[in-house]
């Protein structure tokens, strides 16, 4: 969550059983961080980093959270070109590069980023082909479900089809307070990425929910802004092992 996530909101939360955390978003080039300057004067939370200091920044954040822990890391970013997502990608413990194809700030769609990156179809592979061909880390696309004019199920095997590891998705469904769990189901059927579900998981059912659908882990954002989890993380564990996934630590 941009401007919240950051190494010292991450480690009050690893030690409740957490195996991959994400930190971010981040604005990595010239265009993103003017846009995320916008962002922050209509008084949304974003994270200011110059973009001669991103890639130290990030780096240190990456080292904070290993020095202690033993967890994936994982870092969203924004960025009009592939290129500085590679550079960001050769820091040395870093595990994950995860592509930001959801936001819906208008000052970044507007620059073709975040989710207006799945509206063109033929760019979004492009892009993904060279992200996955030259980068250093595992890779990690974070999309949004049901975007008009987007069509979820042929995005989604693009991802799988570029090689990228993680599919992240926001599985929203306009106007209703719950994620859409058919089109995990859909995605699961035509693809074979590890697919982290995403979207109003605040308990033990919406958990077991997500993954009986399809997804292979589970992510959490406003449920956690407290600082802690709705629930205990072991009671997931076993049922991720009562369906036979495969998680990111085996
Ligand atoms: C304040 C705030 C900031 C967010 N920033 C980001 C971001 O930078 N990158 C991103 O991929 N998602 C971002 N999200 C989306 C969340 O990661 C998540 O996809 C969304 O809130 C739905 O999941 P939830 O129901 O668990 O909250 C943000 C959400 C909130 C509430």
């Amino acid at each position: 969550m941009a401007g919240i996530t950051d190494s010292q909101f991450v480690k009050l939360l690893i030690p409740y059983g957490f195996d991959m955390v994400t930190i971010g978003g981040y604005n990595i080039d010239k265009k993103t961080i003017k846009a995320g300057e916008e962002i922050i004067k209509r008084g949304r939370k974003e994270f200011k980093i110059d973009e001669e200091e991103i890639m130290n920044h990030i780096e240190n954040e990456v080292n904070e959270i290993k020095k202690e822990f033993n967890v994936s890391v994982s870092v969203n970013l924004r960025s009009t070109t592939p290129d500085p997502i590679i550079e960001i990608s050769k820091i040395k413990n870093l595990d994950i590069i995860e592509l930001n194809a959801h936001c819906r700030q208008k000052e970044l769609n507007n620059i073709n980023c975040g989710q207006s990156m799945m509206k063109n179809p033929k760019y979004f592979e492009e892009f993904l082909k060279e992200l996955n061909k030259k980068s250093k880390s595992k890779t990690s696309v974070k999309i949004r479900a049901n975007v008009e004019g987007v069509d979820t199920l042929k995005i989604s095997e693009i991802i799988n089809k570029s090689k990228t590891s993680f599919l992240h998705i926001d599985c929203m469904k306009p106007g209703h307070p719950y994620g859409d769990l058919e089109i995990i189901k859909k995605i699961k059927k035509n693809t074979n990425m590890f697919i982290i579900g995403n979207n109003s998981i605040t308990d033990i059912e919406s958990s077991k929910n997500m993954l009986s659908a399809g997804a292979s882990g589970i992510s959490i954002a406003r449920a956690i802004m407290n600082g802690k989890p709705p629930f205990n993380l072991n009671q997931i564990k076993e049922y991720q092992e009562s369906l036979n996934i495969r998680t990111t630590k085996k």
